[in-house]
């Protein structure tokens, strides 16, 4: 009996008809919420304050090859930390480890040091034959690395620039 009254009560409201109708929108609000929130992580890495080193050998061919190691490589294989640039995300869960991972197998294969980075002493001949190869592959900045810093992506003529330097780098030996 009760439920009855109060079906009848209900029913014979009159509808509510409100716009929006923020039932109808919510998920939609949430997936833009989640949007907007994925979207923060690669956004704020264009706002990162990086110590930039300026060139010092005075060559014109290495001189953009130390501003691409400083844009895309230094955050996994710079041999000292104050180079490295870390996203506000740097201690969440997932990305903490991740982040360590990455500078730690990183660094495993390849260092590069700040007197190399400002030109001010050579990169190896070894290292400069890995780095021709992971240039001509692609495979470096990893693409998980891209995929939220998308400046880092090397385009032709930043691996223009690496390879030229290499080979004018190999006429001298
Ligand atoms: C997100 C971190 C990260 C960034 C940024 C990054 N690397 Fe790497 N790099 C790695 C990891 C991890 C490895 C080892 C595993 C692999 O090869 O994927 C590696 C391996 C290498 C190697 C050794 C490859 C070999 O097989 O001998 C070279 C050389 C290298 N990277 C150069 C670069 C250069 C040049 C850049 C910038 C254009 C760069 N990396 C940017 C993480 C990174």
């Amino acid at each position: 009996m009760y439920s009855g009254d109060s079906l009848n009560s209900s029913s014979s409201k009159p509808s509510i008809t409100t716009f929006p109708n923020w039932r109808r929108l919510l998920p939609f609000i949430v997936l833009a919420g989640v949007f907007v929130f994925g979207l923060s992580f690669p956004i704020s890495n264009f706002f990162i304050v990086r110590v930039k080193l300026p060139d010092q050998s005075g060559n014109a061919a290495f001189a953009p090859v130390s501003k691409i190691l400083q844009s895309s490589c230094v955050d996994c294989h710079s041999a000292t930390n104050d180079l490295v640039a870390y996203p506000f995300y740097a201690k969440f869960p997932i990305a903490k480890d991740t982040i360590a991972r990455d500078m730690l197998e990183g660094q495993k294969e390849f260092v590069i040091t700040k007197a190399q980075i400002s030109g001010s002493e050579l990169i190896s001949n070894i290292d400069l034959a890995k780095i021709a190869t992971v240039v001509e592959e692609g495979s470096m900045p990893p693409i998980r690395y891209k995929a939220l810093h998308w400046d880092a992506s090397l385009n032709r003529e930043q691996r223009q620039a690496i390879l030229n330097y290499i080979h004018s780098r190999n006429q001298q030996n």
